[in-house]
């Protein structure tokens, strides 16, 4: 039932046509994009939209990213373009990036969760805008992973949650980035970032020095009504129990040595080798970039292995390393130990 398809494959336009054809006909398309895979419908219809909170097993008031392939595409889904959204669209897009504005009314309630906002993405990913250009409407796109398991940075991690239960899966390799985008809020002058990406605080920051972060995400325990609905769920869990441990190199050790087993796993950082039997590296510790795109095939690893605990490093928190730790933090339920 679900279709796969190889886009290294020379019949590309025959590919994207047959699944602009079912993104037309209200069916379900995973398709790649440079930051995880989307699970995308086509976003003007709401009846094919609800189709993807039943495949993904969603809550219903987590609303949905609008997917475009141009920048004119954007005008007739929001109400205002604030010169903040300018400046930010003109260095971000195309790109891991998803700006929030005042939703126009073509815009179905199915996608916006309630809110009078909507989040919109122009990625840069070739398979990803190709897909939107040939389907003519905006795609509607969460992670295409089963809600609660980590996002899908590969064709295989689609295939395993949703085989079945969607029309088509393209595969277009690993993702390149392998978190997700950053939301910002540009609703009113100042840009709030609603969730870490690779577009991160720094960045934003040489343009808008009164750039913030929305307060959960500089908190450890879980808001009721966070701005960003999503942050408010337990994402990305890994089946057993994870750990994030902050200390210095030997404790570190120590605390591995003994703690470990063969059912335990440890996740760390070149520069902290540690001696165990099931090691996964996250590359080095200061450019977290391998980190992010290593990090939910790691945990999916985990889960197909079936450890009762994971022990992390701490990872560094600059640049994308913010987003790193975020979506660690995330999987480990806020569970970290000082050393
Ligand atoms: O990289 C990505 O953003 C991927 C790819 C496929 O584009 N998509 C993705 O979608 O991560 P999803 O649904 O897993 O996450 C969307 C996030 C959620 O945290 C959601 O709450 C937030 O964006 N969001 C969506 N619409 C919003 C809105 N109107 N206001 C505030 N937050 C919103
Ligand atoms: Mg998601």
């Amino acid at each position: 039932m679900t279709v796969f398809f190889n886009t290294n494959e020379q019949n590309l336009n025959e590919i994207l046509n047959k699944a602009a054809d079912v993104i037309n006909n209200g069916g379900l398309v995973a398709f790649p994009t440079e930051t995880v895979y989307g699970l995308g419908a086509d976003g003007l219809n709401p009846d094919a939209v609800k189709k993807i909170y039943t495949a993904k097993g969603r809550p219903s008031d987590n609303p949905l990213i609008l997917h475009i392939s141009h920048i004119k595409e954007l005008d007739r889904l929001v109400k205002n373009i604030n010169n903040t959204a300018k400046v930010l669209m003109k260095n971000f897009w195309p790109g891991p990036m998803t700006l929030v504005f005042k939703k126009s009314s073509i815009v179905p309630d199915i996608i916006s969760g309630g809110l009078d906002t909507v989040a919109i993405r122009l990625p840069s990913n070739e398979i990803a805008r190709q897909l939107i250009a040939y389907s003519k409407t905006p795609i509607a796109a969460p992670s295409a992973n089963t809600s609660g398991r980590p996002s899908p940075t590969k064709a295989s991690h689609v295939f395993e949650d949703l085989n079945g239960k969607i029309n088509m899966i393209l595969d277009g390799g690993n993702c390149e980035i392998g978190v997700e985008s950053t939301v910002i809020d540009v609703t009113e002058d100042t840009p709030v970032i609603l969730r870490p990406g690779k577009i991160s605080y720094e960045n934003i920051k040489k343009l808008f020095p009164d750039v913030v972060y929305d307060k959960h995400l500089t908190e450890t325990t879980p808001v009721s009504q966070p701005k960003s609905p999503g942050m408010k769920y337990k994402h990305y869990a890994p089946k057993g129990e994870l750990y994030i441990l902050d200390g210095d190199e030997e404790k570190f050790s120590e605390y591995i040595r003994n703690s470990c087993n063969s059912h335990t796993a440890v996740i760390t950082f070149t520069d902290f080798p540690v001696e165990s039997e099931n090691v996964y590296y996250l590359g080095k510790f200061d450019t977290p970039e391998e980190g992010a795109s290593k990090i939910f095939d790691i945990l999916r690893d985990c889960d197909t292995n079936g450890y009762d605990k994971i022990f992390a490093h701490m990872p560094n928190k600059n640049g994308v390393g913010f987003a790193l730790y975020n979506r660690m933090l995330k999987a480990s339920g806020g569970k970290i130990i000082e050393l």
